[in-house]
């Protein structure tokens, strides 16, 4: 019989008999009164014994027996069994999860929304110097005190990776990226990129050196073909021609070896430039009266430069910057174009811009426009005298004055190059009056 049939007849055999005594003595209510108070006071016995045995103490309920107790105690101890076994496959997991992550060659920290560390493996233990589990709760920035990560953390936009060099293991350069996820929680990313680094240095220094070992060559060769020009070109002779074309090519690649070696100049101080104050005004007043020597008729160059614009650089890569802006924009702007560079304080910054009426350049080469030795038509910026580093020397004059350049163009209209440079970059006349 099913535990609630048994149940129920349990409770009618009772009423019957004590319903039945209580009519014998005719108080048939007592009776069935009476039998009501014996099944609760056997119900409340049951569910203390059961109560018992959900905490461990009493005998077990569910062998032997056939009531509607058994029956619940039954169940329980199959939802229990069922709870136990999904916890043993989630701790499992979990296991093999740490195992793999401890195991991985890059350093893992999670961190807590408010930046405490909650956990860590073993590779952020070698790489950050953090200690089990005494740094467990700590707060990042006590253990990674380098100001670079200190200013990352507090950034809040993680797009990018920070460097800072190893506070434990010296020569060890550490890449660190903080991965959002989940409920405001932060993974803490960190590599080693010094075999990167060093070989990023073995290639700027190779370059540097060869650079610097051709100037000497070539100034001797620039200067055979200069004075054989000067006596062959008196005679007349055969080789006027071709010495001529020698002497373009040594130019050429004395221009070469001069961006190559600035190039290598600014890539080997990644640091912020001096803040020297620079009349701007005039030096870019210089940089267009080059241009229009450059352009000759060729080209109109127009300028709009506000009076007493100074910056806080270094005039040398200041001139660098305006020097090949506006060479460019001669270079790539047909006969009867314009030119027009304009420079003035923005708000609190200043910008300078340049902008032409030349080929302009398709969308699609506008990312890698600032590479090294990237051209828009090969042929074309080499028969013009280009080096193909002019951009990429753009590019890293203007980040070392904390400056911006954003490059508009259009195939067949024009080309703007913008130089941003922000407030603290930017002083006031009077102190380039007083600094003489
Ligand atoms: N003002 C411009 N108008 C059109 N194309 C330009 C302009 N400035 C640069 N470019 C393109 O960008 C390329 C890279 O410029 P740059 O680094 O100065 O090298 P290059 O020595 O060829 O001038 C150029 O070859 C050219 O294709
Ligand atoms: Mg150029």
């Amino acid at each position: 019989m099913q535990p609630w049939g048994r149940e129920w007849w349990r409770l009618f055999l009772i009423l019957v008999v004590t319903g039945g005594m209580g009519a014998w003595f005719d108080a048939l209510s007592w009776g069935l009164c009476a039998g009501l108070a014996i099944s609760l006071v056997w119900q409340l016995w049951q569910l203390r014994r059961f109560e018992l045995w959900l905490m461990g103490r009493g005998p077990r309920l569910d062998e032997g027996r056939h009531d509607i107790w058994a029956e619940v105690a039954g169940q329980v101890l199959r939802i229990k069994r069922r709870s136990q076994k999904r916890k043993r496959r989630l701790s499992l997991i979990l296991k093999q999860f740490l195992r793999s992550t401890a195991a991985l060659p890059d350093g893992t920290v999670v961190l807590s929304a408010d930046s405490r560390i909650v956990w860590f493996n073993h590779a952020a233990q070698r790489l950050l110097g953090l200690r089990s589990p005494h740094d467990t709760g700590q707060w990042v920035a006590n253990l990674i005190r380098a100001p670079a990560f200190v200013r990352y953390l507090d950034d809040a936009s993680y797009d990018q990776t920070v460097e800072i060099p190893s506070a434990h293991e010296p020569d060890t350069t550490l890449s660190l990226q903080i991965v959002p996820y989940g409920d405001d929680q932060r993974l803490l990313v960190v590599r080693d990129v010094s075999r990167e680094r060093r070989l990023d240095q073995v290639r700027k220094d190779f370059v540097a050196n060869a650079s610097h070992e051709l100037r000497t060559p070539l100034t001797v060769l620039s200067g055979y073909v200069e004075m054989l020009l000067d006596d062959v070109g008196r005679d007349h002779s055969a080789w006027a021609g071709p010495l001529t074309d020698m002497r373009e090519q040594t130019v050429r690649m004395e221009q070469l070896l001069a961006d190559l070696l600035l190039l290598s100049r600014l890539d080997e101080s990644p640091r912020a430039a001096a803040m020297q104050p620079v009349d701007l005004t005039h030096l870019l007043r210089r940089c267009c009266a080059e241009g229009a020597r450059v352009a000759a008729d060729k080209v109109t160059i127009e300028a709009e430069i506000d009076e007493s614009l100074v910056l806080r650089g270094v005039e040398g890569e200041l001139r660098s910057i305006f020097d090949n802006l506006i060479s460019n924009a001669v270079k790539y702007t047909a006969p009867g174009g314009k030119v027009r560079l304009k420079a003035a304080r923005v708000g609190e910054g200043l910008q300078v811009e340049v902008v032409d009426t030349g080929i302009g350049i398709a969308p699609e080469h506008l990312p890698r426009l600032t590479e090294r030795f990237y051209r828009v038509d090969g042929g074309r910026g080499r028969d013009q005298g280009g080096t193909g580093l002019g951009l990429a020397i753009v590019k890293h004059a203007l980040q070392r004055h904390d400056a911006q350049l954003l490059i508009q163009s259009q195939q067949g209209v024009g080309s703007r190059f913008q130089c941003l440079f922000p407030a603290h970059r930017v002083l006031a006349v009077s102190a380039l009056e007083n600094c003489g």
